[in-house]
């Protein structure tokens, strides 16, 4: 007899969740209230019988499963008009995630990145700002601080290549590609570490490359750029993580973005051969890594690199 009704009382739990879960699905960023109208709207009486006479206790778990994973934090991503960066940001507005991001100018490209972010309902403002100075960071990071109130998560994302062999790189090349994908880095986190300190949390990812893990021929500077991120993330993980601040870097294998699109054709085919998975990956897919890095899904995950490559580098 028990047995029956244990069984009807799991298929009653099963009928009041579908319907949560569905609300959840249409309403995810719009909270209880909105879910319930639209519930009501579609005529599912179950979601609100479900909320009214749920435990109370329980309902707490049922908000902290309807919010987003970034709701109500605030992130800087440099470089983000396009490419990877962009894919960061749209990933974390999708989670609730208010969007402060920097490119070299103030372009088509930064407007409709604008607007894409801010049509997701978070609040989403570009910067022209160059990332390898460090006035320039200094003032902007003070600016997105003033303007967004917080800074919970940095996306040191802003990166440029430079390939030639040794033989002839110009200290200009070497220069250019250091200060742009390390020292901005080292701008951006000194600036943005205060409010992160002040707060008491902060999660910071850099986009470092698994050429500065295992190096390559006619990289040599970005190899070097890149290697370098990967101790300055390090470094600071140990140096902030008492103060509650993380910080992780992304190692992306071969990418296809504009990027990677000045690599002539046979070149890139030849690249794709060479990967396990057989192909090049999305932006999303690097967006998907940063995201778990910057959320709590990764609370005890500090001064890692984590490759996201098709298997290149194992
Ligand atoms: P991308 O060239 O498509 O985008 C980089 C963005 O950074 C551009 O919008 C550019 O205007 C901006 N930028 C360049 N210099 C800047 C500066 N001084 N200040 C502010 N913004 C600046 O590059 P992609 O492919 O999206 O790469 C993003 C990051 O990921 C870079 O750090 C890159 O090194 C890294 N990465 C990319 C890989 C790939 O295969 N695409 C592989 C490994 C790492």
């Amino acid at each position: 007899m028990s047995l029956i009704a244990d069984a009807f009382y799991l298929y009653f739990l099963k009928w009041l969740h579908l319907p949560l879960q569905t609300s959840v699905r249409y309403t995810p960023k719009d909270g209880i209230s909105k879910a319930m109208r639209l519930a009501f709207k579609k005529g599912d009486f179950r979601f609100p019988i479900f909320y009214y006479f749920y435990p109370r206790f329980k309902i707490q778990k049922i908000k902290s499963f309807i919010m987003k994973l970034l709701e109500g934090k605030t992130a800087i991503v440099t470089g983000a008009s396009r490419g990877i960066g962009k894919a960061i940001a749209i990933k974390f507005a999708e989670e609730g995630c208010n969007i402060a991001f920097t490119d070299l100018f103030e372009d088509e490209n930064m407007k409709a990145t604008e607007a894409e972010i801010a049509a997701l309902g978070v609040k989403a403002k570009g910067y022209a700002s160059n990332a390898a100075d460090y006035a320039d960071t200094e003032k902007v990071v003070g600016e997105i601080a003033n303007e967004f109130g917080q800074i919970d998560v940095l996306v040191n994302n802003a990166g440029i290549t430079k390939d030639t062999l040794l033989m002839r790189m110009t200290e200009d090349q070497w220069d250019a590609v250091i200060n742009v994908n390390l020292k901005s880095v080292f701008n951006f986190t000194k600036a943005a570490q205060k409010t992160m300190l002040k707060q008491r949390s902060g999660s910071i990812v850099n986009l470092s490359s698994v050429v500065g893990v295992s190096g390559n021929a006619g990289q040599s500077n970005y190899s070097a750029s890149k290697a370098g991120i990967i101790g300055f993330t390090k470094s600071i993980a140990k140096e902030l993580g008492s103060r509650g601040v993380r910080s992780n870097a992304i190692a992306p294998g071969f990418i296809i973005t504009e990027m990677t699109a000045k690599i002539p054709e046979d070149a890139r085919k030849a690249w794709e051969a060479n990967i396990p998975m057989k192909r090049g990956g999305t932006p999303d897919e690097v967006a998907k890594t940063a995201l778990f890095l910057a959320s709590d899904l990764s609370s005890y995950v500090s001064g890692q690199v984590i490759n996201v490559c098709g298997a290149m580098n194992t």
